[in-house]
C-alpha cells in the first residue's frame, strides 16, 4: 500500500500517535478522516489540510457513528483502503484501593473503548474494503492496530488497560487469518512509552522518569516514530498477522 494511494480513517487521529499518523500519510500524499471525540482539534486539522483531511467526529464504540465516519470518507475519497485504530483511553485502577474494589463500570469502560472499539471499527471497515479493487501487490486494504506493551507487561493498576491491549494483540492473527481471503492485511503495534497529551499532563521530571525506564534510547519514544512504523506496515505487503512492539527494549517494572 503506497502511502499516496491512502484512503484512510483514522481513529484517535485529532492527537498523538494517531495525530502523526495523519501527519505522515498526508506528507505523503495520501488522504485521511479523522474519526474522534475532540471536534475543537479534529476540525482544526482538517481546515488547516488544504483537502487531504476530513474530519468526522465520531465515537468509536457506536455502530452508527462509525457506519457514518465511513460512508463520509467514502463519500470524500471514492474508498478507504487504509484503517489505523488509535483511539484509546488509560485511566489506571487498582483492583482493590481504600476505595474498594475497582468498579466493574470502570474496567468495562476501558475494555469497551479500547477493545470494543477496535474491533467496531474493524469490523464495519472490512465491510467496506471488500468492496475495494486489488491495488499492484493484490491488496485491498490494511489496517493497523494499537496496542501496547501493557498487553505483555502490564503494571499494578492496568488490569483493565493491560486485558484491552492484550485483547487487541490477541485478536491480530485470527484476524489476519480471516481477512487474507479478502486480501486485507491486518497488524498492531505495541508501543513503549510515547510523548503525546496524554503524558503532557506528568511534571517533566515524571516524564524524564518514564523515558529513562528503557534501555535504549533511553527517552520517551516520538510520534513520529510510531508514524514511521505505521508507513513502513503500509509499505511492506509480507508484514500480516503480527504484533510489533516499538519500545526501545523497555520492559514495564510492575509499579
Ligand atoms: N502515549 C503512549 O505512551 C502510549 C503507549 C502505548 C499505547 N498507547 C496507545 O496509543 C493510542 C493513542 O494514544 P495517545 O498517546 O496518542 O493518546 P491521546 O490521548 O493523545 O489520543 C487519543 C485520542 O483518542 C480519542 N478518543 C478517545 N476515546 C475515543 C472514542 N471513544 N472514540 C473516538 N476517539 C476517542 C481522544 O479524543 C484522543 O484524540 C491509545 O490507544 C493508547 O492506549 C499510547
Amino acid at each position: 500500500m503506497k502511502i499516496k494511494d491512502c484512503k484512510a480513517i483514522v481513529t484517535g487521529g485529532a492527537s498523538g500517535l494517531g495525530g502523526a499518523c495523519v501527519k505522515k500519510l498526508v506528507e505523503g500524499g495520501g488522504r485521511a478522516a479523522i474519526l474522534d471525540l475532540d471536534a475543537a482539534r479534529g476540525e482544526k486539522l482538517a481546515a488547516e489540510s488544504g483537502g487531504s483531511l476530513i474530519f468526522v467526529r465520531t465515537d468509536v464504540v457506536g455502530e452508527q457513528d462509525v457506519l457514518s465516519a465511513i460512508a463520509k470518507a467514502v463519500e470524500a475519497f471514492g474508498a478507504i483502503n487504509t484503517v489505523i485504530n488509535c483511539a484509546g483511553v488509560g485511566d489506571p485502577g487498582k483492583v482493590l484501593s481504600k476505595k474498594g474494589p475497582l468498579p466493574l463500570a470502570a474496567f468495562e469502560r476501558i475494555v469497551r473503548i479500547n477493545l470494543v472499539g477496535t474491533f467496531n471499527v474493524t469490523r464495519l471497515a472490512v465491510a467496506q474494503m471488500v468492496n475495494n479493487s486489488y491495488n499492484d501487490e493484490g491488496e485491498r486494504g490494511v489496517i493497523i492496530n494499537t496496542a501496547s506493551v501493557a498487553a505483555f507487561d502490564g503494571q499494578i493498576g492496568q488490569a483493565a488497560y493491560a486485558a484491552s491491549k492484550a485483547a487487541i494483540a490477541g485478536m491480530t492473527l485470527p484476524i489476519a487469518r480471516e481477512c487474507a481471503a479478502y486480501a486485507i492485511r491486518v497488524m498492531t503495534i505495541a508501543p513503549g512509552i510515547f510523548d503525546t497529551p496524554l503524558l503532557a499532563s506528568l511534571p517533566e521530571a515524571a516524564r524524564d522518569a518514564l523515558g529513562k525506564m528503557a534501555p535504549f534510547p533511553s527517552r520517551l519514544g516520538r510520534p513520529d516514530e510510531f508514524a514511521a512504523l505505521v508507513g513502513h506496515i503500509l509499505e511492506n505487503s509480507m508484514l500480516n498477522g503480527e504484533v510489533i512492539r516499538l519500545d526501545g527494549a523497555l520492559r514495564m517494572a510492575p509499579k
